[in-house]
């Protein structure tokens, strides 16, 4: 595996690999890998000859109070996780190589940025769609993969990719969840042991409301507020937001249809969590 820091080199092995006609398959994170990174990478490994990981704390998608400086960081620990999965190269730019000083210019996807998650943290997917871009045009991936459990980003993704004509094709894979049903994220190592075992009313809240769905509730607040009355037994959950839109446009609805995107943001303490359900309604 090899690991590189300067976007020059990375283009220089896009470039022979091209040659060979050989695939290439990307994973774009934050690193502090765990098991939904890594079944990003399983994908790809088996849908391409060549996998690309970048592990990038990106600065342009926190907010002035966001977790910037104290997202965990555990570069050993991930190169290790990646090696032994396959990765073939590991792409770790500083933030001067992909924002050197002058920096200029940002990529913004509209309207659907501004609800969900975007109307607590409004330049978000701003800084999510510039990233991606800037990487997409490092790495010429044939395929790029995202997870189901950042909902909105592989919506906000797929659309600036669709309405930019970029030559990759997103793949959106499976939320990963521990057994109890907390979808993995690098921001669950900041829970005390008291939250993290309070946060999987999130999971708990949203399958069993997939369970009223199934029985034929097609009411949008009478799902909202069964999910909302849920997470506040939890005392300490403060909620975020509690949505359901169109799972494919993320438009809002006004009764289930379709495919539905049940969407959640909780915080417990400083830790901000997401999760989301989507479920095929007829
Ligand atoms: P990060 O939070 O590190 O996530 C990297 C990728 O892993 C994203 O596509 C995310 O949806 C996926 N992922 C995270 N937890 C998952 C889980 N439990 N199951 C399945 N997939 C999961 O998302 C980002 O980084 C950044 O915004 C990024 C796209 C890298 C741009 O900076």
């Amino acid at each position: 595996m090899r690991v590189v820091e300067k976007i020059a080199e990375i283009k220089s092995i896009v470039r022979s690999q091209k040659r060979t006609e050989k695939t290439i398959g990307f994973v774009p994170t934050m690193g502090y890998l765990h098991e939904g990174h890594m079944s990003l990478v399983e994908t790809s490994l088996r849908h391409n000859d060549y996998t690309i990981m970048s592990i990038f704390v990106n600065p342009t998608q926190f907010g002035p109070n966001e977790d910037f400086e104290r997202y965990p960081r555990d570069l050993d620990g991930d190169l290790k996780k990646a090696e032994l999965a396959g990765v073939d190269i590991v792409f770790i730019p500083t933030k001067e190589e992909i924002y050197p000083k002058g920096y200029k210019t940002y990529v913004n996807v509209e309207g659907i940025t501004n609800l969900l998650c975007g109307k607590s943290r409004p330049d978000h997917f701003r800084g999510v769609t510039t990233i991606v871009n800037k990487l997409f045009n490092i790495v010429e991936p044939d395929k790029a993969y995202f997870g189901q459990k950042d909902a909105q980003q592989v919506a906000v993704i797929r659309k600036m990719t669709s309405d930019l004509n970029l030559n990759v094709e997103i793949v959106t894979c499976p939320t990963i969840r521990e057994d109890d049903g907390l979808a993995m994220s690098s921001r669950n190592a900041y829970l005390s042991e008291k939250d993290r075992l309070s946060a999987t009313i999130l999971s708990k809240s949203l399958f069993e409301a997939k369970e009223l769905i199934n029985k034929g509730e097609r009411n949008r607040e009478k799902i909202i507020d069964f999910i909302i009355q849920r997470i506040n037994t939890e005392k300490d959950a403060i909620i975020d937001y509690v949505d359901a839109v169109d799972g494919d446009s993320l438009e809002q609805i006004d009764f289930l249809k379709g495919n539905v995107l049940l969407a959640l943001a909780v915080k417990f303490g400083q830790t901000r969590l997401i999760d989301n359900m989507i479920i095929a309604c007829e």
